[in-house]
Order: structure tokens, then sequence, then C-alpha cells
């Protein structure tokens, strides 16, 4: 029997494949053992880049709170969600979504990559702005 020719059209088989590259101007943090678990660090200040390691995973974010520009990596830690220092509002590290009073806006997050063990934080945010997540409570 002949089994028709199917091409991949997503790349998925070809990106599973592909080894990782260190992106361009990305931040070194060292091996995973480096990066405690579940403290926050900043490790870059323009732009303001914190992380935050939870169950083994290593999540990069902005070191800035967007609705009134206070230090995340100075906030309150719970599981994989941070507490800002001024008004509570708290982020989650992985997507980025806040919840409180001042929920307004999402947090910017990075991505991390992992190249022979080391582990990197791309400089380039996954969206650009963040994105309005619904009203401020201050009308910021
Ligand atoms: S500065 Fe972070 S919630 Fe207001």
């Amino acid at each position: 029997m002949k089994v028709p020719f199917r091409r991949d059209r997503s790349g998925a088989a070809r990106a599973a494949a592909a080894p990782a590259a260190v992106p361009e101007g990305a931040v070194r943090l060292g091996s995973l053992a480096d990066v405690p678990e579940g403290a926050v660090r900043r490790v870059h200040d323009r732009p303001p880049i914190a992380v935050l390691r939870h169950g083994g995973t290593v999540h990069a974010f902005e070191d800035r709170c967007p609705h009134a520009g206070a230090l995340l990596s100075r906030g309150t830690v719970n599981g994989d969600a941070v507490t800002c220092p001024s008004h509570r509002t708290v982020f989650r590290v992985d997507t980025g979504k806040s919840s409180g009073e001042f929920a307004c806006r999402t947090l910017r997050t990075y991505p991390v990559v992992t190249v022979d063990g080391t582990v990197y934080v791309d400089p380039v945010p996954r969206s650009p702005r963040a994105a309005r997540q619904g009203k401020c409570g201050d009308g910021a």
C-alpha cells in the first residue's frame, strides 16, 4: 500500500529538531542551579527585568509595576505570583495577568531559553506593550 506524501506545513517538526540558539543581546543567568527557587532577582536594568524560578521553571518579567512603576523585585512571592509592594496588585509571572484593585494592565514577560545547560533571558518582550486588561481603580 502506498502512503501519500504529506508536507508538514506547521514547521513543528523542524522547530523540535533545531537546537535552541542564544538570542541576540540575551542576559546570561548561569545554570539553572544559579537561579534560586522562589526568590525574585533583578537581572537587567534597561529594560528592567527580574526573574523568578517556580517549580523548576524560570520566568522573566518586567521589574516595574504597570500601575505606578514600583519595583516588583521588592514585592512578595507566592508561588508563581508576585505581589506589588505599593498597592498589592498580584501578577502571575508566567502570563503577566494581574488581579487586585489596580489590576488594569498585564505585566510584560520575556522569553527564557536554555542552551547547553545555561539559562538566558531574551530582552525582547513577548508582547511589545503591556496590554490593557480592564479598568484601573484610579483611571491610570
Ligand atoms: S504601583 Fe504596583 S499596584 Fe500600584
